[in-house]
């Protein structure tokens, strides 16, 4: 059984967010730096381009985006969160919400790409699976993708080896397992790739089938 998330555990994160992610080693943020480097490179954007964050957190993935020149909207349930990526990056748009929705109206729109860093692994992989079919028949162009970068192992047995080693500090929550997770997104009628990129870190690049 694992807990259900709420704002106020990150707002009581939010000062100290960018400190715990700056070691980029080290569980849960191994890699952290260059997950968020692949997010950017997977989703393929550039110059105008709309992209929506989801989970923006301080707004250090919307941040890398905006250097690409992309016009970012991001959304995140937690007030204080949205407070320091609102002082970094002065020119996206954000707003206070849930990523299951309802989201405010100049939300609903299409986007060039979706991007999403280490917030959907509170949901089961049902929920993850719904949501990911949801945001790409609703707020994706064509051809646009959503990118993932979250915590991910290839398979259980790679979970369960972190698992042990890691003894009573471990805190089960709803990690991707990469194996389960793209048979359910592909049975789901997606298109859907990944790609590990640290010990406890990867990236999903998720996609409607193209027509030939
Ligand atoms: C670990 S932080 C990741 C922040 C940022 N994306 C990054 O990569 O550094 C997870 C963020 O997701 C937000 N979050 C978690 N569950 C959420 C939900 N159901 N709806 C909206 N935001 C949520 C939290 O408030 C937090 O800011």
């Amino acid at each position: 059984m694992v807990d259900e998330f709420f704002p106020e555990e990150f707002d009581a994160w939010a000062e100290s967010y960018d400190e715990s992610v700056r070691p980029d080693t080290g569980f849960p943020f191994d890699g952290y730096s260059r997950v968020l480097a692949a997010v950017v490179q997977a989703a393929g954007v550039g110059q105008g381009d709309a992209v929506l964050d989801l989970g923006t957190g301080t707004g250090n993935l919307a941040e890398l985006l905006m250097r690409r020149g992309c016009r970012l909207w991001g959304l995140d349930f937690s007030g204080e969160m949205l407070a320091r990526a609102r002082a970094k990056l002065p020119g996206a748009v954000f707003a206070q919400a849930d990523v299951r929705g309802p989201w405010p109206q100049e939300f609903e729109r299409r986007y060039d790409a979706l991007v999403s860093g280490y917030t959907l692994h509170h949901f089961p992989l049902e929920e993850k699976v719904r949501l990911c079919r949801r945001y790409l028949a609703q707020y994706l162009k064509v051809g646009g993708r959503l990118v993932i970068g979250d915590l991910a192992f290839e398979n259980a047995a790679a979970e369960d080896a972190l698992r042990q080693a890691m003894g009573p500090e471990w805190e089960q929550e709803y990690f991707w397992l990469a194996d389960e997770s793209l048979a359910a997104l592909r049975a789901a009628g997606l298109d859907a790739q990944y790609t590990q990129i640290s010990s406890c870190a990867g990236v999903f690049t998720v996609q409607l089938h193209q027509l030939a």
